[in-house]
């Protein structure tokens, strides 16, 4: 069959940073952490992926092993808004009491100008390009702040006929602004790689909205004779319409810029299918991935910073009943830590318990009361952190138990790995070796 030529596009982008010899970085790419390991598929590429690091090397390492494996990449990517973002760490949000707030550095959207942003954006696009299979789809979630620019930038890199939508996501919520009209809405660039790509169209039906029921109930002339399935509902339109995630929203975890799972769902929906692997490495609290895995598709997260990683592992902990997923750190690990995890372990015959005491540096020791969750490898390799049992803080909890207990099946010397991750995302461990005794005689 003949090939169809691709059209060059009408425009290109130019910035006068703008470099074509892009210098693939890479990390190294051995799994940290398996959580819940007896969960893991045998298949070490069907096993979803968190991945702490600057998504460009971790892209650039995932080729060898993931390249036009995606069939979903959503991103949402900084916006070029100029602002900090802070996180909320707090329990405590009232909106009439901000001094109580507490918080922490989040993300920074800051950039020394345009040019600098489109050098970060630039090659993450061509990263994501290749790693998306060749019926795969591409979503860029931004706002006016970019949006014109990347638009330029996608119709080079996948050709200008391969814009499949331009989704309006619309929001209310307050704004300082006062002359101009308040800036209410994101926009999503959807891009597919070929002709071939998946479009789930039953999946993402929604109800007609009453006023048109009531016109084709009373009129067999209304759409000009043509009668659509009012009971099946529409494919909805390319605007959509779902909250923000406000304050006292039950999926709300504190970290800024958090998008709803509604609107992720509605994306993973149209555009994957059970099974399939779904990307995001601007991932922050993990909620596409939060999503993908809801819906039984194999998911790789990303993101730089530690704060969103432990969120997100947090969110899976907190979610789901046993999740497994590999989990890699190409930043510093938890033993480079100098401050370490002080731990007691009681043994009674075959049975252990671990006792959380703190974190203990030369100088101090501190009460765990920062700890979002902590976790025990009962027979750590002294290589990957295996973590089979873990104690998670609820959003909104005070307290997290401080006790863990396990039974052995055998005797024999085991090491005990325990590891304590901080609201910053910080992570101290402790390793204890144990000898549990065979069971006395009845
Ligand atoms: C808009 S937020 C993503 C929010 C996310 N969709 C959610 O629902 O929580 C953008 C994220 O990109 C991350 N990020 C920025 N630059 C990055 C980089 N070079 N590599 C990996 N992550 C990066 C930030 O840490 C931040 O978490």
């Amino acid at each position: 069959m003949k090939r169809k030529q691709r059209k060059e596009p009408f425009a290109k982008l130019q910035w006068h940073s703008r470099n074509e010899d892009l210098v693939q970085a890479s990390v190294e790419y051995t799994p940290t952490t398996l959580v819940n390991p007896s969960k893991l598929p045998a298949k070490k590429s069907d096993r979803s992926k968190l991945l702490l690091g600057d998504n460009l090397a971790v892209m650039a390492a995932l080729q060898d092993e993931l390249k036009g494996q995606f069939h979903l990449i959503y991103m949402d990517p900084p916006f070029l808004s100029g602002k900090r973002y802070p996180a909320r760490i707090g329990r405590n949000e009232d909106s009439r009491r901000p001094e109580d707030w507490e918080t922490i550095e989040g993300y920074q959207d800051t950039w020394k100008d345009g040019a600098a942003y489109l050098d970060m954006l630039y090659p993450r696009l061509l990263q994501a390009h290749q790693l998306l299979s060749h019926n795969g789809t591409f979503y860029l979630h931004l706002d006016w702040h970019a949006c014109a620019y990347a638009r330029v930038l996608l119709d080079e890199i996948f050709g200008a006929d391969r814009l499949i939508n331009e989704i309006i996501w619309v929001y209310h919520g307050p704004s300082p602004i006062k002359t101009a009209f308040k800036r209410k809405h994101d926009t999503i660039l959807v891009y597919s790689k070929s002709a071939e790509y998946t479009f789930n169209a039953d999946a993402v039906r929604i109800p007609y909205n009453p006023s048109t029921i009531k016109t084709f109930e009373s009129s067999a002339k209304a759409g000009f004779g043509k009668m659509p399935d009012l009971e099946r509902g529409k494919v909805p339109e390319d605007w959509w319409y779902f909250p923000v995630v406000a304050r006292l929203h039950s999926e709300r975890t504190g970290y800024p810029t958090q998008k709803p799972e509604a609107l992720l769902e509605r994306i993973i929906l149209a555009s994957s299918n059970p099974g399939e692997l779904v990307g995001d490495f601007f991932c922050g609290s993990g909620t596409s991935l939060i999503v993908a895995n809801r819906l039984g598709r194999r998911w790789v997260g990303c993101d730089a910073s530690p704060l969103a990683t432990s969120t997100t592992y947090r969110r899976f902990l907190l979610k789901e009943t046993e999740p497994s997923f590999e989990y890699y750190q190409a930043k510093e690990r938890a033993s480079d830590c100098s401050e370490k995890m002080e731990i007691d372990v009681m043994i009674e015959e075959m049975t252990v318990e671990v006792s959380f005491q703190g974190i203990v540096d030369d100088a101090e020791k501190l009460f765990p009361g920062c700890i979002i969750y902590w976790e025990v490898d009962w027979n750590f390799n002294g290589q990957i952190f295996a973590s089979k049992s873990q104690i998670v803080r609820g959003w909104k909890d005070e307290e997290i138990d401080l006790q863990i207990r396990h039974a052995y099946p055998n005797q024999g010397k085991y090491q005990i790995a325990a590891r304590c991750t901080d609201h910053h995302g910080k992570v101290r461990e402790s390793i204890i070796s144990i000898d549990i005794p065979s069971p006395r005689p009845q």
